[in-house]
């Protein structure tokens, strides 16, 4: 079905930005997006809409719920950070690196404390539990985990635990607030997800799409 629509679920927030640029130099309208106000839902024309009467559509959402609206098939396309992937899992396949949200992984402490000294059970607070958990596991070493929602910097200036496990991009938040990066565990940037049964039933739409952004990386 030709002029079927895609749905392209975009992570809300400093993603959307980088997302709209991007599509903006592959040749796509984001004007709607652009001008959506508070409207979650916004159309974009792509370069042969005119011609075949194709349509896009822009979903904008938290990054947990871009994974689950694309795994769940109601949206084609995803746009989210590799630390909500390594995060949440799920089935999908993850087709570009877009190399923008560039950040990473890493555990942090507070300035001079030595975090592997010591044999009594560390507490580390994360708002990624799993990537905390795997991390640790990985060594062989048993923690305690505290999820915290945003903010994780707090945790252990307030006490509550030994180190954290965040995302870090410039390094600012944790020298700003006296702690130190000592490991890092993961580089994050910004992916391209498709759904598994989108990418054979609309392939060549979606083929087009991909193939596009990917030109203008
Ligand atoms: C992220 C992350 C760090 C900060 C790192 O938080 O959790 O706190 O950015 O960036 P920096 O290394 O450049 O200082 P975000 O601003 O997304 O807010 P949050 O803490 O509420 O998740």
């Amino acid at each position: 079905m030709q002029n079927e629509t895609i749905r392209i679920a975009v992570t809300k927030g400093r993603l959307e930005k980088k997302a709209t640029e991007l599509f903006e130099k592959a040749g796509y309208d984001m004007s709607m997006l652009k001008n959506r106000g508070r409207q979650l839902i916004a159309k974009i024309s792509a370069p042969e809409s005119n011609s075949d009467g194709s349509v896009i559509e822009i979903v904008i959402a938290k990054p947990p719920d871009v994974l689950t609206y694309v795994e769940h098939g109601v949206c084609d396309i995803g746009i989210v950070g590799k630390d909500t992937i390594i995060e949440e899992g799920g089935k999908y396949f993850e087709v570009l690196d877009l190399g923008f949200g560039k950040c990473r992984f890493s555990l942090a402490v507070k300035k001079g404390v030595e975090f592997y000294e010591g044999h009594g059970l560390k507490t580390i607070a994360s708002k990624y539990t799993n990537v905390t958990r795997n991390f640790f596991e990985s060594k062989g070493m048993d923690v305690d985990i505290v999820k915290i929602e945003g903010s994780v910097e707090l945790a252990p200036l307030l006490g509550l635990a030994d180190g954290i496990v965040d995302l870090v991009e410039t390094g600012s938040t944790l020298r700003e607030n006296g702690l130190e990066e000592i490991e890092e565990i993961a580089d994050i940037s910004a992916r391209l997800i498709v759904n598994t049964v989108s990418m054979k039933l609309k392939k060549q739409r979606l083929d087009k799409i991909i193939e596009r952004i990917e030109e203008n990386l």
